[in-house]
């Protein structure tokens, strides 16, 4: 029987190979990648705006497609949409596809990105974390330049295994201390700063020279836009930063493919260079199915068990349905800001510029992007970020270093679709590990390059947060 089933996964992988061969490669559209760094307030000679998607506040605010797609392109987004949803399991289980782990964090993409949002934080030990995931490390670089894995539990610590088959790896909670900050007006904010609490180990201990480093799931929409911003880009932001005091940098990471060390521009310390490999690092490292571009299955030496679980051949993740994923991706499309002729919250627009946020929070980037109507024309996309690393401070340090990030560095985090969050994942966490419950907390963490950011919002007046806060809410 179970040979029966390996040869017919074996079968179906080589269809689909061959398959890929054929007009697939016809319908996907490269990115084209161009173009340059528009001033902040230059509106002289701007290309059009990309068109954001008008979305009334509803949980489906993040799931909206781009406006302008052909035929094509809306049916590639609905195969891609059930990709994304679609639960896997391990070999040869019913009820999914088959390639989920040996271990695993989730059985589906979905699990962690609810409507393309943001993952929850738990609020205390009493809960268990879903999409909130923690990567381990050793202290120094592997030869590539990436954060060695831990040698018994690898990149991440794995809360699930194979029912019956295989034990996960352990289990962890998250603790808070608290803290308060006392603002220039008198107003008292609380904080709390996570710790994490291993609850289980089932391969021996961590050692205390293991890293660990919480990240909450990020928003998944807007990212083929983002992906669209070339790399000369983003030299060019990181140059008028230095000129503006500020020192963004870019994350020179491996492309898995070719070797080549190129920018990085996902995952909270920009680790991963384009959104393909983002796509294939996902799949391997959160629910363990491997892929031709990451393959075979992490087994750690002294998980001995591990390397006796079946497992079928091939890649588990064929090309066809990686590239349906990286489809969806890339049409899902920002949400459309609200309320932008308000006169709060124009006054908040121009305290965030005093406040030098948008010195990091860049709000609009030009970009070539080759999607529907868009195809090959000079656009404009307003993101709140500059995809650079940039030093938060001790505050916000994990200790992690990997390529060029270091400890204290985290990329900018896009404010777009910023006052929808909680409409679409019902909860306020923000920041890499979803410490901060309002956006008040997410400035206060805000430290290193960003203090004076910081302070300037600790010196405002109230009615000066409240439009500051009341402009960022029409993200
Ligand atoms: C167990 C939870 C979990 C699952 C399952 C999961 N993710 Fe994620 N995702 C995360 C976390 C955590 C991050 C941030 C990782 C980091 O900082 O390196 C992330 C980051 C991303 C990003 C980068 C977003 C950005 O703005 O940089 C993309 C894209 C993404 N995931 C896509 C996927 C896809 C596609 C799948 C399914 C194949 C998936 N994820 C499954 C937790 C998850
Ligand atoms: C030096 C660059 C820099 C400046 C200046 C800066 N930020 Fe940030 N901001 C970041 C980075 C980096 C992150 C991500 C931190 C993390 O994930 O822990 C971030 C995260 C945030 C978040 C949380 C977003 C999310 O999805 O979790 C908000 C809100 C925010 N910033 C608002 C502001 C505001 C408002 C200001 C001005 C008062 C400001 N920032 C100034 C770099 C900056």
């Amino acid at each position: 029987m179970v040979r029966s089933l390996l040869r017919l996964a074996g079968t179906l992988a080589m269809l689909a190979s061959v398959f890929l061969l054929l007009p697939l490669s016809a319908t996907r559209i490269p990115v084209a990648l161009a173009g340059a760094v528009e001033p902040t307030n230059d509106t002289s000679d701007k290309p059009p705006l990309l068109a954001h998607i008008y979305v009334p506040e509803s949980v489906a605010a993040y799931s909206q497609p781009l406006q302008g797609l052909s035929d094509i392109e809306i049916r590639e987004f609905a195969t891609g949409k059930a990709e994304f949803a679609s639960r896997w399991v391990a070999p040869f289980l019913s009820g999914g596809q088959w390639g989920l782990g040996p271990q695993s964090n989730a059985g589906s993409c979905i699990e962690c990105h609810p409507g393309n949002g943001r993952g929850r934080a738990p609020d205390g030990p009493g809960e268990t974390p879903h999409s909130l995931i923690l990567q381990l490390a050793q202290r120094h670089l592997d030869s590539s330049g990436r954060a060695l894995p831990h040698p018994a539990y690898g990149g991440q610590l794995n809360g699930r295994g194979i029912l019956g088959k295989l034990i996960e790896e352990g289990q962890f909670r998250m603790e808070y201390r608290t803290r308060t900050v006392r603002l220039a007006d008198g107003e008292v904010v609380e904080l709390r700063a996570p710790g994490v609490l291993i609850t289980a180990l089932w391969f021996g201990p961590l050692g205390d020279k293991t890293i660990l480093s919480p990240r909450i799931a990020q928003p998944v929409f807007g990212l083929g836009l983002l992906d669209a911003v070339s790399d000369s880009t983003l030299r060019a932001i990181a140059e008028r930063q230095r000129r503006a005091g500020f020192n963004g940098r870019i994350n020179f990471v491996r492309d898995a493919r070719t070797g080549a060390s190129i920018a990085g521009r996902f995952g909270h310390k920009a680790t991963e260079p384009h959104l393909e490999q983002q796509i294939a690092a996902a799949f391997k490292n959160e629910m363990g199915v491997n892929s031709d571009l990451y393959p075979g299955e992490d087994c750690w030496p002294i998980q001995e068990e591990c390397y006796r679980i079946e497992t079928i051949l091939g890649a588990e993740v064929q090309d066809m349905q990686r590239a349906a994923v990286l489809d969806y991706l890339r049409m899902l499309a920002p949400p459309a800001r609200r309320a932008t002729e308000d006169p709060q919250v124009r006054r908040g627009e121009t305290l965030f510029e005093q406040a030098r946020c948008a010195g990091c929070h860049i709000p609009s980037i030009k970009i070539q992007v080759d999607i529907g109507q868009h195809r090959k024309r000079d656009t404009v996309i307003e993101p709140y970020t500059d995809l650079l690393l940039h030093d938060m401070g001790d505050g916000l340090a994990d200790g992690f270093r990997t390529f060029s990030a270091g400890e204290r560095d985290w990329r900018t985090a896009p404010l777009w679709g910023l006052g929808l969050r909680k409409a679409v994942n019902g909860n306020e966490n923000l920041m890499h590990d979803g410490r901060a419950r309002s956006v008040t907390e997410a400035i206060l963490w805000h430290g290193g390059e960003a203090g004076a950011s910081r302070q300037a919002f600790i010196n405002m007046t109230l009615e000066e947060r409240q439009a500051l806060l009341r402009f960022l809410d029409s993200l």
